[in-house]
Protein backbone atom coordinates (compact mmCIF):
# COMPACT_ATOMS: atom_id res chain seq x y z
CA UNK A 1 0.00 0.00 0.00
CA UNK A 2 1.27 3.86 -0.88
CA UNK A 3 0.76 6.22 1.09
CA UNK A 4 -0.48 9.31 -0.92
CA UNK A 5 0.70 11.81 2.58
CA UNK A 6 0.35 14.88 0.39
CA UNK A 7 -2.91 13.91 -2.08
CA UNK A 8 -5.82 16.31 -1.30
CA UNK A 9 -8.10 13.67 -3.00
CA UNK A 10 -6.84 10.80 -0.96
CA UNK A 11 -6.85 12.83 2.40
CA UNK A 12 -10.47 11.35 3.52
CA UNK A 13 -8.74 8.09 3.07
CA UNK A 14 -6.21 8.66 5.46
CA UNK A 15 -8.23 9.98 8.59
CA UNK A 16 -6.71 8.62 11.14
CA UNK A 17 -3.20 10.33 10.05
CA UNK A 18 -4.54 13.77 10.54
CA UNK A 19 -4.24 16.40 12.88
CA UNK A 20 -5.57 19.77 13.36
CA UNK A 21 -3.82 23.35 12.38
CA UNK A 22 -5.65 26.19 12.92
CA UNK A 23 -9.01 23.36 13.30
CA UNK A 24 -8.10 22.41 9.73
CA UNK A 25 -7.07 19.12 8.48
CA UNK A 26 -3.58 18.16 7.84
CA UNK A 27 -2.00 14.85 7.14
CA UNK A 28 0.31 13.82 10.09
CA UNK A 29 0.49 15.60 13.22
CA UNK A 30 1.88 18.63 14.86
CA UNK A 31 5.12 18.90 16.95
CA UNK A 32 5.75 21.57 19.28
CA UNK A 33 9.14 22.84 19.30
CA UNK A 34 9.77 24.20 22.90
CA UNK A 35 12.36 26.42 23.24
CA UNK A 36 11.50 28.51 20.02
CA UNK A 37 12.86 31.84 19.89
CA UNK A 38 11.74 33.84 17.26
CA UNK A 39 12.97 32.21 13.64
CA UNK A 40 15.33 30.12 15.84
CA UNK A 41 14.88 26.74 15.06
CA UNK A 42 15.20 23.90 17.84
CA UNK A 43 14.92 20.72 16.11
CA UNK A 44 16.68 18.96 18.66
CA UNK A 45 13.42 17.17 19.80
CA UNK A 46 11.74 14.68 17.62
CA UNK A 47 8.07 12.77 18.06
CA UNK A 48 9.44 9.81 20.02
CA UNK A 49 10.53 9.76 23.52
CA UNK A 50 14.34 9.13 24.02
CA UNK A 51 15.26 5.90 23.88
CA UNK A 52 17.83 3.08 23.71
CA UNK A 53 17.87 3.86 19.78
CA UNK A 54 21.45 4.76 18.08
CA UNK A 55 23.04 4.82 15.38
CA UNK A 56 26.85 5.10 15.40
CA UNK A 57 28.74 6.15 12.52
CA UNK A 58 32.21 3.50 12.19
CA UNK A 59 35.37 5.39 11.09
CA UNK A 60 35.59 4.06 7.15
CA UNK A 61 32.89 1.62 7.60
CA UNK A 62 29.62 0.79 8.70
CA UNK A 63 26.48 1.97 10.92
CA UNK A 64 26.05 0.41 13.63
CA UNK A 65 22.64 0.53 14.79
CA UNK A 66 21.33 0.05 18.38
CA UNK A 67 18.49 -0.22 20.47
CA UNK A 68 16.16 -2.98 18.67
CA UNK A 69 15.52 -0.12 15.68
CA UNK A 70 12.89 -1.69 13.27
CA UNK A 71 14.21 -1.93 9.64
CA UNK A 72 12.02 -1.50 6.74
CA UNK A 73 11.69 -0.83 2.89
CA UNK A 74 10.09 1.83 1.16
CA UNK A 75 9.99 2.82 -2.46
CA UNK A 76 9.54 6.60 -3.99
CA UNK A 77 6.16 6.30 -6.26
CA UNK A 78 5.85 8.71 -8.93
CA UNK A 79 3.50 9.81 -11.68
CA UNK A 80 5.02 11.43 -14.51
CA UNK A 81 8.09 11.19 -13.59
CA UNK A 82 7.38 13.25 -10.58
CA UNK A 83 7.94 11.73 -6.98
CA UNK A 84 4.34 11.72 -5.58
CA UNK A 85 4.64 9.23 -2.16
CA UNK A 86 5.63 6.14 -0.75
CA UNK A 87 5.39 2.58 -0.99
CA UNK A 88 6.29 0.07 2.36
CA UNK A 89 8.36 -2.39 0.44
CA UNK A 90 8.41 -4.61 3.67
CA UNK A 91 10.61 -5.14 6.90
CA UNK A 92 13.56 -7.25 7.53
CA UNK A 93 13.82 -9.87 10.61
CA UNK A 94 14.04 -7.59 13.47
CA UNK A 95 17.13 -7.66 15.44
CA UNK A 96 18.82 -6.15 18.31
CA UNK A 97 21.68 -4.54 16.71
CA UNK A 98 22.86 -4.91 13.14
CA UNK A 99 25.82 -3.46 10.97
CA UNK A 100 24.58 -1.26 7.46
CA UNK A 101 26.90 -0.84 4.92
CA UNK A 102 27.98 2.54 4.09
CA UNK A 103 30.84 2.13 1.11
CA UNK A 104 27.71 0.95 -1.22
CA UNK A 105 29.80 -2.30 -2.31
CA UNK A 106 28.25 -5.05 0.33
CA UNK A 107 26.96 -8.21 -1.44
CA UNK A 108 24.66 -8.41 1.99
CA UNK A 109 22.60 -5.30 1.43
CA UNK A 110 21.76 -3.39 3.52
CA UNK A 111 23.88 -4.95 5.96
CA UNK A 112 28.11 -4.54 6.23
CA UNK A 113 29.76 -8.06 4.90
CA UNK A 114 33.39 -5.96 5.62
CA UNK A 115 33.99 -5.29 2.26
CA UNK A 116 34.84 -1.40 3.15
CA UNK A 117 38.00 -3.51 4.60
CA UNK A 118 39.19 -4.52 1.24
CA UNK A 119 38.06 -1.69 -0.93
CA UNK A 120 40.10 0.95 1.85
CA UNK A 121 36.84 2.81 1.84
CA UNK A 122 36.82 6.59 2.91
CA UNK A 123 33.69 7.44 4.83
CA UNK A 124 35.60 10.72 6.24
CA UNK A 125 32.34 12.68 7.70
CA UNK A 126 32.56 16.36 5.87
CA UNK A 127 28.89 16.96 7.05
CA UNK A 128 28.38 20.66 8.40
CA UNK A 129 27.44 19.82 12.14
CA UNK A 130 26.14 23.45 12.78
CA UNK A 131 22.02 22.47 13.68
CA UNK A 132 19.31 23.51 10.83
CA UNK A 133 18.68 26.54 12.60
CA UNK A 134 22.13 28.38 12.03
CA UNK A 135 22.03 27.34 7.97
CA UNK A 136 18.94 27.13 6.29
CA UNK A 137 17.35 29.89 4.15
CA UNK A 138 13.93 31.23 5.07
CA UNK A 139 10.70 32.00 2.70
CA UNK A 140 8.46 33.76 4.59
CA UNK A 141 4.87 32.89 3.28
CA UNK A 142 1.21 34.26 4.26
CA UNK A 143 0.37 31.73 6.89
CA UNK A 144 3.76 29.36 6.76
CA UNK A 145 7.64 30.00 7.32
CA UNK A 146 9.70 27.51 5.37
CA UNK A 147 12.86 26.70 6.24
CA UNK A 148 15.56 25.23 3.66
CA UNK A 149 18.83 23.77 4.54
CA UNK A 150 19.61 23.07 0.81
CA UNK A 151 23.03 20.68 1.85
CA UNK A 152 21.10 17.88 3.26
CA UNK A 153 18.65 17.31 0.27
CA UNK A 154 18.63 13.49 -0.82
CA UNK A 155 17.09 14.50 -4.19
CA UNK A 156 13.63 12.56 -3.34
CA UNK A 157 11.90 14.85 -5.42
CA UNK A 158 8.51 15.52 -3.77
CA UNK A 159 8.84 19.03 -3.27
CA UNK A 160 8.61 19.09 -6.76
CA UNK A 161 4.80 18.13 -6.17
CA UNK A 162 2.56 20.53 -7.97
CA UNK A 163 4.15 24.28 -8.38
CA UNK A 164 6.44 22.80 -6.05
CA UNK A 165 7.18 23.99 -2.20
CA UNK A 166 8.04 27.30 -2.50
CA UNK A 167 5.20 28.17 -4.34
CA UNK A 168 2.87 26.72 -2.54
CA UNK A 169 4.31 28.78 0.79
CA UNK A 170 4.09 31.79 -0.83
CA UNK A 171 0.35 31.35 -1.39
CA UNK A 172 -0.50 29.96 1.35
CA UNK A 173 -2.97 32.21 2.05
CA UNK A 174 -5.14 29.99 0.27
CA UNK A 175 -6.15 27.18 2.09
CA UNK A 176 -5.63 24.64 -0.66
CA UNK A 177 -2.13 25.39 -1.35
CA UNK A 178 -1.25 25.54 2.28
CA UNK A 179 -2.42 21.75 3.12
CA UNK A 180 -0.78 20.90 0.19
CA UNK A 181 2.41 22.69 1.38
CA UNK A 182 2.06 20.38 4.75
CA UNK A 183 1.91 17.64 2.90
CA UNK A 184 4.28 18.16 0.43
CA UNK A 185 7.08 19.59 3.13
CA UNK A 186 6.54 16.33 5.00
CA UNK A 187 7.31 13.95 2.48
CA UNK A 188 11.31 14.99 2.35
CA UNK A 189 12.67 12.57 3.56
CA UNK A 190 16.03 14.45 4.35
CA UNK A 191 14.65 16.83 6.36
CA UNK A 192 15.61 19.79 4.03
CA UNK A 193 12.25 21.42 4.37
CA UNK A 194 10.74 22.19 7.65
CA UNK A 195 7.56 24.37 8.28
CA UNK A 196 6.33 26.44 10.60
CA UNK A 197 2.44 27.98 11.26
CA UNK A 198 3.08 31.50 11.88
CA UNK A 199 -0.02 31.62 13.81
CA UNK A 200 0.82 29.98 16.46
CA UNK A 201 4.59 29.63 16.06
CA UNK A 202 5.02 25.77 16.04
CA UNK A 203 6.70 23.55 13.73
CA UNK A 204 4.26 21.48 11.76
CA UNK A 205 5.78 17.76 11.51
CA UNK A 206 4.14 14.59 10.78
CA UNK A 207 4.63 11.93 14.00
CA UNK A 208 7.30 9.41 13.17
CA UNK A 209 8.32 6.44 15.24
CA UNK A 210 11.95 5.43 15.81
CA UNK A 211 12.75 3.33 12.34
CA UNK A 212 15.09 3.08 9.50
CA UNK A 213 13.86 2.80 6.16
CA UNK A 214 16.12 1.11 3.16
CA UNK A 215 15.12 3.91 0.02
CA UNK A 216 14.32 2.68 -3.28
CA UNK A 217 13.64 4.99 -6.14
CA UNK A 218 12.64 3.22 -9.04
CA UNK A 219 11.59 5.45 -11.84
CA UNK A 220 15.41 7.09 -11.47
CA UNK A 221 16.17 2.84 -11.48
CA UNK A 222 18.36 3.81 -8.21
CA UNK A 223 18.83 2.67 -4.79
CA UNK A 224 18.26 5.83 -2.05
CA UNK A 225 19.50 6.03 1.59
CA UNK A 226 18.72 5.57 4.43
CA UNK A 227 15.82 7.20 5.89
CA UNK A 228 15.99 7.42 9.86
CA UNK A 229 12.70 8.11 11.38
CA UNK A 230 11.53 9.48 14.72
CA UNK A 231 14.45 11.35 16.07
CA UNK A 232 17.10 8.89 16.65
CA UNK A 233 20.48 10.21 17.64
CA UNK A 234 23.26 9.50 15.18
CA UNK A 235 26.78 9.80 16.42
CA UNK A 236 29.94 10.35 14.60
CA UNK A 237 33.20 8.23 14.88
CA UNK A 238 34.57 10.97 16.68
CA UNK A 239 31.48 10.21 19.69
CA UNK A 240 30.30 13.63 18.60
CA UNK A 241 26.51 13.82 18.24
CA UNK A 242 24.32 15.59 15.30
CA UNK A 243 21.98 17.49 16.04
CA UNK A 244 18.91 14.93 16.42
CA UNK A 245 16.19 14.98 13.65
CA UNK A 246 12.86 13.76 13.40
CA UNK A 247 13.94 13.22 9.38
CA UNK A 248 17.12 12.69 7.74
CA UNK A 249 18.75 10.48 5.38
CA UNK A 250 22.40 8.77 5.44
CA UNK A 251 24.14 7.68 2.56
CA UNK A 252 24.84 3.95 1.83
CA UNK A 253 25.94 4.04 -1.35
CA UNK A 254 29.38 5.48 -0.53
CA UNK A 255 29.45 8.60 -3.20
CA UNK A 256 28.20 11.27 -0.88
CA UNK A 257 30.29 14.90 -0.30
CA UNK A 258 28.33 15.59 2.85
CA UNK A 259 28.84 12.34 4.73
CA UNK A 260 27.12 10.68 6.61
CA UNK A 261 24.03 12.49 4.88
CA UNK A 262 22.99 11.56 1.71
CA UNK A 263 23.58 14.55 -0.84
CA UNK A 264 21.82 12.67 -3.72
CA UNK A 265 25.04 11.18 -5.21
CA UNK A 266 23.68 7.86 -5.31
CA UNK A 267 21.43 9.30 -8.63
CA UNK A 268 24.84 10.39 -10.30
CA UNK A 269 26.70 6.86 -9.77
CA UNK A 270 23.49 4.78 -10.55
CA UNK A 271 24.04 3.07 -7.33
CA UNK A 272 21.27 -0.49 -7.66
CA UNK A 273 21.66 -2.11 -4.95
CA UNK A 274 19.81 -4.98 -6.66
CA UNK A 275 16.52 -4.75 -4.92
CA UNK A 276 13.74 -6.31 -6.92
CA UNK A 277 11.83 -2.79 -6.91
CA UNK A 278 13.69 -1.34 -9.64
CA UNK A 279 13.62 -4.48 -12.46
CA UNK A 280 9.88 -3.88 -12.55
S1 LIG B 1 22.83 7.24 -0.70
FE1 LIG B 1 22.47 9.28 -1.38
S2 LIG B 1 24.49 10.05 -1.70
FE2 LIG B 1 24.86 8.01 -1.04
Amino acid sequence: MWIPIYRAKAYRHFGSFFSKVDGKSIPGGVFNYRGIVSCTLTMSESSSSPGKEKIVVMKDGPYVVSGSVPLVKENIISEGGISTGWEKGGRYPDRKAYTLCRCGRTSTPPYCDNTHTSIGFDGTEKADRAPLSERCAVLEGPTLTLYDRKDLCARAGHCQQLTGAWTLVKHSDEEEKRIAAIGVVNECPAGRLVLRNKKNDEIIEIPAEKEIAVVQHPHKGVSGPLWVRGGIPIVAADSETYEVRNRVTLCRCGASERKPFCDGSHISINYNDGDPSLKR
